[in-house]
Parts: structure tokens; C-alpha cells; sequence
């Protein structure tokens, strides 16, 4: 039967299109016709003014020859930079900047993951941040101001309408603040997924408590994650003092649990989880230098 079909070319050229075909319909438009496919995106905005020259500043600097900006749906992918991208993300983006060469980490899902002061300091000098950092700095940008009559022509070649204001503010705005606007806006159409890890409970002591060393190992975690943002010591810079005894703003102090819980958790303004990257006894360790650096002060 099968050897007879081979002989007919015209015949056989019929049932193979058909074939290819159903493959096709299953495989491809189906899923296209699906819901579940489309996610709406509730939270999609058009970018405003400032975001959008930001933007045309990423294109010129070349940014994404070493950064790129789409999360595929890999496991491995998910863990590192948060919930893969949706197509629809890049509904306002002309052109899309997903990239190909990953010098640097993905920047899909950037926005929202550090506070403002931290781009501005990072862009000044990456390596102060990462000793070992390839990416050039960035901190000339800052004395440059933005021509909002060039991004108004980009604007008019995208047909975005932004009105006489959006635009004339931009001459008060330097590029780098501009670029840092862009950085926060990215990828915040998709809601972040809670760090999936369960704190400890805000009265739990720290088990650490009483080992002399505790301290000392968590200096040395410190110094690798958290003097970036919180300084020499715990003394504050980007981020609050840990010093003091005023925590999340709100005078008086909180229980070990609690301290645990922020650094495993993060919080929603700008404290990063470390749940995923340092284990349980580095976390303690963490919060027993806390309190030692709180004892020195007093
Ligand atoms: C030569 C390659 C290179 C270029 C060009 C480059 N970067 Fe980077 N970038 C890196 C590397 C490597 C890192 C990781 C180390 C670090 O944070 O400095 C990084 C980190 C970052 C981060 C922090 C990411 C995170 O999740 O912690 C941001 C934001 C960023 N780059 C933005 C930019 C922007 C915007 C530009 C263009 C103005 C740019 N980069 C140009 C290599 C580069
Ligand atoms: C990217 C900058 C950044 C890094 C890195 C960072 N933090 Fe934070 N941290 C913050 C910010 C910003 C806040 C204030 C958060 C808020 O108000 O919700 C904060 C708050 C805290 C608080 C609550 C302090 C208070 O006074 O309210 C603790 C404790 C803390 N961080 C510990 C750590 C530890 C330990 C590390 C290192 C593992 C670390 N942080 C790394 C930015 C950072």
C-alpha cells in the first residue's frame, strides 16, 4: 500500500500537505486561538515621555549587546530572573529589544528591583558594586541634557502622542535620568510572584545566639551582598541604617524573626529576597552582625 503511494508524486504531494497540515493546525493555531495563551496584562502602559527617551538612549549606547530583555520559560531562567516574558510586554515596543548575547544578566524583569539611587550609583562606577564588572560606566550621561525636540521626532515616527508638556519637560531631565526611568519601568506589566519562602516567625530567636563567631562570618556575607546599598558597617546609604532601632520607618526595635523575614523576603521598596541565594545560617549570621553592629552604637 505505502510503496504504491510513493509512485504517485501527485497523489503523495496531496496527503503529505494534508498531513503537515493537521501537524499544523495542532501545533500552532490552535494554541494561538487559545486563552490561556493571551494573558491580559491589566498593568500595560504606554511608556510615558521620560521612559520612552530613556529608551532611545539604551538603543544608542548599545546596551543590548550585552543585556538582554526576555526571560524564556526554562526553570533555570525563572529561579534567576522572575516569571518568563509574555508577548504581549511588547505591545509599545518599537522595535522589541530582546537581544541575543547575555554578557550581563537579563534586564526583563529589572524594573522595581532596585531602588532609583541605586542605578544612579551603579551607572556611575559598576564595578564599585562588582569588582569584577565588564560594563563601561555610564555616568557622563548625567551632564548631558535630553533634546526633547529629537524625542519628539521619535515620538512622531512611533506615533505616540505625548502633548507639548510631556515633552518640554523632558529639557529639565538629564539622559541618565531618563535611562534610569526607562530601567524601572521594564517588565513591571507582570506581577512579581511572592519569594516562595516561608519566615520564620516574627517572636523566633536567632539559634545563632550565643556563639561568639556568628558575628564575624556574617561580616563576610555582608560585605558581599548588602554594603552596596546599606554601607560600611550597617551605617545606611541606599538603603536605611540597620544601626538604629527604627526599622521599615517606624520607631523601636522588631524581633530577630522579623529581621530574618526581610532579608529572606525582601519587601516591596526595594530590599532585594536573598531567600534563593544565601541559606539559613547565613541569614542568621547576618542578623547577628545586625545586632552586634546595633550594640557597638549604643
Ligand atoms: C560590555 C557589556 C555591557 C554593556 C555594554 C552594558 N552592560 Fe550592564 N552589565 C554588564 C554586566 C557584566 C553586568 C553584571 C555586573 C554588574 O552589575 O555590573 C551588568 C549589569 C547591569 C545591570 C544590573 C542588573 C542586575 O539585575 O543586577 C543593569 C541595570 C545594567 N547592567 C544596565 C545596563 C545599561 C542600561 C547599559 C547601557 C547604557 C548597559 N548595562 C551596558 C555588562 C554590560
Ligand atoms: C539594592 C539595595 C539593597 C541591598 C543589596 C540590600 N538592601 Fe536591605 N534594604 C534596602 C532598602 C531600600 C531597604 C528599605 C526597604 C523598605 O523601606 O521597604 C532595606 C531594608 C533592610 C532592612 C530593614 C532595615 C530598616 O531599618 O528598616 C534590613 C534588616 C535589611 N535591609 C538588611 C539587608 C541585608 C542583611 C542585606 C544583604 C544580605 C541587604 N539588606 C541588602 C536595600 C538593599
Amino acid at each position: 500500500m505505502a510503496g504504491e503511494l510513493y509512485r504517485k508524486p501527485i497523489m503523495f504531494a496531496i496527503v503529505a500537505t494534508v498531513v503537515i497540515l493537521i501537524g499544523t493546525i495542532v501545533t500552532m493555531f490552535y494554541p494561538m486561538f487559545t486563552e490561556g495563551m493571551h494573558p491580559k496584562l491589566e498593568n500595560l502602559r504606554p511608556y510615558t515621555a521620560l521612559q520612552l527617551a530613556g529608551k532611545d538612549i539604551y538603543m544608542r549606547e548599545g546596551c543590548n549587546n550585552c543585556h538582554t530583555q526576555t526571560v524564556r520559560p526554562l526553570k533555570t531562567e525563572v529561579m534567576r530572573y522572575g516569571e518568563y516574558s509574555k508577548a504581549g510586554e511588547f505591545a509599545y515596543d518599537r522595535p522589541f529589544l530582546w537581544g541575543s548575547k547575555r554578557t550581563g544578566p537579563d534586564l526583563a524583569r529589572i524594573g522595581g528591583k532596585y531602588p532609583d539611587a541605586w542605578h544612579y550609583q551603579h551607572f556611575e562606577n559598576p564595578q564599585a558594586f562588582f569588582a569584577q564588572s565588564n560594563m563601561p560606566k555610564y555616568g557622563w550621561l548625567k551632564d548631558r541634557k535630553l533634546d526633547p525636540a529629537d524625542s519628539e521626532s521619535h515620538m512622531k515616527v512611533n506615533g505616540f502622542p505625548y502633548t507639548a508638556e510631556d515633552i518640554g519637560g523632558l529639557a529639565a531631565k538629564s539622559e541618565l535620568d531618563a535611562l534610569v526611568a526607562y530601567m524601572q519601568v521594564i517588565g513591571t506589566a507582570v506581577a512579581k510572584k511572592a519569594a516562595p519562602v516561608a519566615a520564620a516567625a516574627a517572636e523566633e530567636r536567632n539559634p545563632l545566639e550565643g556563639d561568639e563567631k556568628a558575628h564575624e562570618r556574617g561580616e563576610v556575607v555582608y560585605k558581599q551582598h548588602c554594603d552596596a546599598c546599606h554601607g560600611d558597617d550597617g551605617k545606611g546609604g541606599i538603603g536605611p541604617s540597620l544601626t538604629d532601632t527604627t526599622w521599615l520607618n517606624k520607631e523601636g526595635d522588631i524581633g530577630d524573626g522579623r529581621i530574618y523575614e526581610i532579608i529572606a523576603n525582601g519587601t516591596p521598596n526595594g530590599m532585594p529576597p536573598y531567600a534563593n541565594q544565601l541559606d539559613k545560617d547565613k541569614i542568621w549570621s547576618l542578623v547577628s552582625y545586625i545586632r552586634h553592629e546595633q550594640h557597638k552604637n549604643k
